[in-house]
C-alpha cells in the first residue's frame, strides 16, 4: 500500500477528533496532571519516575526518557504491536465509530489525478511568481490596497494571472491543460481560462492546489470566476481556506462560515483562524458536513443585506439535520452593508468579535425568520408558519431534540401568536345576556328603588341593560329587591370566575404551567362564593 493513497486521512482526523490522546494512553498507563500537561512511566522504557508526557491539546505524547513521541494512532500501534490498520479499527471501536472500509484505488485514477495536482500546482507557482514583474504592477497594487501583506500573499499563495495565455503557453506538452479547468480550447487554439485575473488558489483539505479563483482588477463583471469541477475538484464539496483552518476549527471547538473567500482569509489572519468560506455564494450540505466532521459547532456570519438573509435561510435550512444535542449553531449578521473584511479594515478585529459573540442562536433565529416569513396575526399566515416550523424541526436527526424543539417553539407560538393570553388578567370575558325575566326584574327594582339603583350603579352598568321604560309591576319589598341584586352580583361574579377557568384549563392544557396555580386560586374563591350565595338565598 502506498503511504496515503488509501487515503484514510479523514478518518484518521476524525478518530484523532474524537478521542483524546489522554483518555487512549491513559487506558494502559496511569497518568496524573502536572501543569500543562500529564505524566506517567513509559511504557516503552523502563522507569520508576514518570518522564513520559501527554499534552492533550497538541494531542502528543513524549517521552523525555527514550524520546518515544507520537499520537494515538502511534501509540495504539506500538503499544499493541498492532499495523496501521488494525490501529485504527482499534480506535475507531473505542470511538464507536464504524471502520470505513476503502477499496484500493484505481491506480489509473491516482495517476490522473496526480498529473491533475501536479499542474495546478505548477499554475500556482507560475502565478505567485507573476504578481511581482511589472505586468502585475496593478495587481499588486490591488492586493496592496486590500490590506494584504507579503506574508499573507505567501501564506494564501496569491498570484496574478496575466492578459496573455501563460498557462497554455507554458505547459504547452501538457494533456491536462483542459481537464485541469486552467485552458479552453478555442478556434484559434488553447487559450488560458484566467487572463488578468488576481488568483486565489483553492486547497483542498490536504492543503493541495485544486482549483482556482479569480477576482476581475478592472471592475468587469463577475466580480469572481471560480474553475469549474474537474477530476479532483468538486465546488460543491470544497470549502475555502479549510485547509488553514482544520486546527483552529478543533482548538477553537467551532467554526464560523463567511460568505465570501477575501473575508475567509481577513478573519483567518486577524485572529479567527476557524473561518472558511463556501465557493461561490451557495452553502451546501457537502459544505457542512465537511465542518461537522470536526465538531456541530458553527457560526454562520452573513452581511446583513437580502442576500444575507436568504442566505441565512438557506443555511438554516441544510444545517438542521446535523445539530445534535451538543451542537451550538449560530447566526451573525455584518449590517451596515459591510462585510467581515471591511468591518476588519475599518472597525478592527474587537468589532468583528462582538459581532460574533453577539450571534443568534439557531433557535432564536428560526424563530424570528418564522416570524419574519409569514403574517403570524392571521390564521392563515400562522398555519404557513407552523407548517414551515414543523418542516424544519422533523430534519432533526435525535428524536429526544426534536421533541424539546417542539416543546420550545409551542411555548413560543402560545406567548406570541395569542397575545390574549399572555395576560389572563385583563381578559374581557363576555357573560351571557340578561334575559327578559331578569331584565324585567331589574327594571321594576331600579324605577321602584332608586336608592338601590344608586347603590348598585356600577353593577348595574355592567349588565348591559336598558333600564328606561316600563316593567310589570311585582310583588317585591326592598329587601327582598336588595336580596336580588346581591345575588345576581354573586351569580354573575361565579360565572366570570367559572368562564376564567374555563380559559385557564386550555392554558394548562397547551402546556402553560404557570395557569395551574391561579386555577387554584379561581376554584377556591368559586368556592367561597358558593358558600355565600347558599347563604343569602337561605335567608
Ligand atoms: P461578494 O460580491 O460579497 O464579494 O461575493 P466579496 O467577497 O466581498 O469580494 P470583494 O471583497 O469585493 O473582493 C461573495 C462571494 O461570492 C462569490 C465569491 O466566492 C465571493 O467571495 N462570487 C461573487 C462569485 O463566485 N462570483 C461573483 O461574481 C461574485
Ligand atoms: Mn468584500
Amino acid at each position: 500500500m502506498a503511504p496515503g493513497r488509501h487515503n484514510y486521512s479523514n478518518f484518521t482526523d476524525e478518530l484523532r477528533a474524537r478521542l483524546s490522546v489522554v483518555d487512549v494512553v491513559g487506558r494502559v498507563v496511569p497518568l496524573n496532571k502536572k501543569g500543562q500537561n500529564y505524566w506517567g512511566c513509559c511504557p516503552f522504557h523502563n522507569e520508576k519516575t514518570p518522564s513520559f508526557s501527554v499534552n492533550e491539546e497538541k494531542g502528543f505524547y513524549h517521552c523525555f526518557g527514550c524520546g518515544e513521541h507520537g499520537d494515538i494512532i502511534s501509540f495504539t500501534m506500538k503499544h499493541n504491536n498492532m499495523d496501521f490498520k488494525s490501529a485504527i479499527a482499534e480506535l475507531a471501536n473505542m470511538a464507536g465509530l464504524k471502520m470505513p472500509d476503502y477499496k484500493p484505488r484505481d491506480p489509473n485514477v491516482v495517476k490522473r489525478e496526480d498529473a491533475l495536482f501536479d499542474i495546478c500546482e505548477r499554475a500556482a507557482q507560475t502565478y505567485a511568481e507573476k504578481l511581482f514583474t511589472p505586468d502585475a504592477a496593478h495587481a499588486l497594487e490591488y492586493v496592496r490596497r486590500r490590506g494584504f501583506s507579503d506574508e499573507e500573499i505567501k501564506k494564501y499563495r496569491i498570484g496574478y494571472a496575466p492578459k496573455n495565455n501563460i498557462i497554455a503557453n507554458k505547459f504547452a506538452e501538457s494533456k491536462f491543460l483542459i481537464p485541469s479547468g486552467l485552458c479552453r480550447r478555442g478556434d484559434y487554439g488553447m487559450y488560458d481560462f484566467f487572463r488578468d485575473k488576481l488568483m486565489f488558489p483553492i486547497f483542498n483539505a490536504h492543503g493541495k492546489v485544486v482549483a482556482f479563483s479569480g477576482r476581475s482588477l478592472d471592475g468587469s463583471e463577475p466580480k469572481y470566476i471560480n474553475t469549474t469541477d474537474t477530476d479532483i475538484f468538486h465546488k460543491r464539496q470544497t470549502v475555502f481556506g479549510f485547509n488553514f483552518a482544520r486546527e483552529a476549527i478543533h482548538r477553537a471547538n467551532r467554526s464560523i462560515v463567511v460568505e465570501g473567500q477575501i473575508d475567509a482569509i481577513k478573519m483567518q489572519v486577524n485572529g479567527f483562524g476557524e473561518t472558511v468560506a463556501p465557493l461561490g455564494t451557495a452553502l451546501t450540505e457537502d459544505h457542512i458536513a465537511l465542518l461537522c466532521k470536526s465538531n456541530r459547532n458553527i457560526t454562520f456570519c452573513f452581511d446583513g443585506d437580502a442576500a444575507g438573509q436568504k442566505a441565512a435561510a438557506r443555511a438554516c435550512n441544510i444545517v438542521m439535520p446535523f445539530i445534535r444535542d451538543t451542537s451550538d449553531v449560530k447566526f451573525a449578521f455584518v449590517s451596515g452593508g459591510k462585510d467581515p473584511d471591511e468591518i476588519l479594515k475599518t472597525s478592527g478585529a474587537d468589532a468583528m468579535r462582538k459581532i460574533i459573540d453577539d450571534a443568534m442562536n439557531l433557535t432564536d433565529f428560526l424563530w424570528e425568520l418564522t416570524n419574519k416569513n409569514y403574517v403570524v396575526s392571521t390564521p392563515g399566515g400562522r398555519t404557513q408558519a407552523e407548517k414551515f416550523l414543523d418542516a424544519q424541526i422533523e430534519k432533526i436527526a435525535d428524536p429526544e431534540l426534536r421533541k424539546q424543539y417542539k416543546q420550545e417553539y409551542e411555548k413560543r407560538k402560545f406567548q406570541n401568536w395569542h397575545s390574549w393570553r399572555r395576560a389572563p388578567k385583563t381578559v374581557n370575558i363576555k357573560l351571557p345576556d340578561i334575559d327578559v325575566i331578569t331584565k324585567n326584574t331589574l327594571v321594576y327594582i331600579v324605577n321602584k328603588y332608586p336608592e338601590l339603583a344608586e347603590r348598585y350603579l356600577e353593577f348595574l352598568g355592567t349588565l348591559g341593560v336598558d333600564f328606561d321604560g316600563t316593567a310589570p309591576e311585582l310583588n317585591m319589598d326592598i329587601n327582598g329587591a336588595e336580596k336580588y341584586l346581591v345575588s345576581l352580583k354573586l351569580q354573575r361574579y361565579l360565572e366570570k370566575l367559572n368562564a376564567q377557568k374555563r380559559e385557564l384549563t386550555t392554558q394548562l392544557l397547551a402546556g402553560d404551567d404557570t395557569a395551574r396555580d391561579e386555577i387554584k386560586r379561581i376554584d377556591s374563591e368559586i368556592e367561597k362564593f358558593n358558600e355565600k350565595l347558599e347563604v343569602l338565598i337561605s335567608i
